[in-house]
């Protein structure tokens, strides 16, 4: 397939180009850098070997948009562009919802316009807000969320169901991602957050790098074994190889909309978390507890039998692999990608 991948050059997308490359397919990136570096694609190249097309544009310019789908053709979409920081979209909830929103409409407008029928959206484990059952099944409802990010998510869910489920052909898979983290084993590819990371595993790994003093863990009264939130991490690898398997399989549904839980079905604490990265590093790392963070939930974790039953997807990495490529990625790239 000839697949258009939305913020290609993010930290999921990245993993994914490559992963989708190494099936077989030919992919182009679509992305404004507004949250990533170009280097990214000159290490997507070295990793592949092959020259990936790049459109450097906002999906928000809705000709910009029309003008991309005029003069290249694809058989699908994998839509990951989009604003992720939970705490900075309460401080900027319209940036949030125009981006978030915009960008969605437009791609799905030019993608009608120009008969691309297959898309898989980058959602997320949010949407099941603060009420359902753990582990969380794909079924539950309503779907909600406790933060202006986590309802652009809920609302760009909402906008391609019921725009597949009107019935011109269009086929949408909605992939829930739990958290996830790693690297690619290269090293050469990562996450790279600006500014000081909201996210437990970029922070641990700048903790170990010597960009931050220390870990400080958000709470640990929580009604968990050892009283630190519990959170299904997934490897970035794994997660790049169920967006594979999602493309092939939206493109042949019988029906308009399917949404897969992605990860693992195991809850990891904090300090478990914390002491694995130690163990990969090969030394204790500094950290203290602090207050709970607003917002948190104690423990939520995927069912991801679904996806096991009908991608033929299932998380195969540990949280050691997650560690050790988390630090190889970080040891080697201490400041993320270099500017140029
Ligand atoms: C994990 C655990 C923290 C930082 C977020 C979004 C979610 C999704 C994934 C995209 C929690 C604790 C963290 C620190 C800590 N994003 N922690 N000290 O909150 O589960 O999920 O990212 O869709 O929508 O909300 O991930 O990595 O921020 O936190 O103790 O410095 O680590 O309290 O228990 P979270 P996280």
């Amino acid at each position: 397939m000839r697949v258009l991948v939305s913020g290609g050059a993010g930290y999921i997308g990245s993993h994914t180009v490559l992963k989708l490359v190494e099936a077989g397919h030919d992919v182009v990136v679509v992305d404004d850098f507004a949250n990533s570096k170009p280097t990214v694609m000159n290490r997507l190249e070295g990793l592949t070997g092959q020259h990936i097309p790049l459109h450097a544009i906002d999906l928000t310019d809705r000709d910009k948009t029309e003008h991309l789908f005029a003069e290249e053709r694809f058989d699908a979409v994998i839509h990951f562009a989009g604003f992720k920081a939970v705490g900075e979209s309460v401080a900027k909830p319209l940036e949030y919802y125009e981006n978030n929103l915009d960008s969605t409409i437009s791609l799905v407008r030019a993608m009608r316009w120009h008969g691309v029928g297959t898309l898989v959206f980058s959602s997320s484990a949010t949407v099941y807000g603060d009420h359902a059952p753990v582990p969380y099944q794909e079924d539950y409802t309503p779907l909600e969320a406790a933060s202006p990010y986590g309802r652009t998510k809920v609302m760009n869910e909402h906008i391609l169901s019921d725009v597949a489920r009107a019935g011109d052909g269009m086929r949408v898979g909605l992939l829930r991602y739990f958290n996830p983290v790693g690297a690619h084993p290269s090293g050469r590819i990562g996450e790279d957050p600006q500014g000081i990371p909201n996210n437990l595993m970029p922070f641990i790994a700048q903790v170990a790098v010597g960009r931050r003093d220390r870990l400080v863990v958000f709470g640990d009264d929580y009604p968990t074994a050892d009283g630190t939130c519990e959170r299904d991490y997934i490897h970035v690898d794994d997660l790049a190889a169920g967006h594979v398997a999602a493309v092939e399989k939206v493109a042949t549904l019988e029906e308009p909309v399917r949404a897969w839980n992605l990860g693992t079905g195991e809850g990891t604490s904090v300090l478990q978390m914390l002491h694995a990265f130690e163990k990969a590093v090969g030394h204790e790392l500094p950290h203290e507890i602090g207050p709970r963070r607003p917002g948190d939930l104690p423990a939520y974790w995927a069912d991801p039998t679904r996806a096991h039953a009908e991608l033929g997807w299932r998380a195969e990495k540990t949280i050691e692999d997650m560690c050790a490529d988390t630090w190889r990625w970080q040891s080697e790239n201490p400041q993320g990608y270099p500017d140029a």
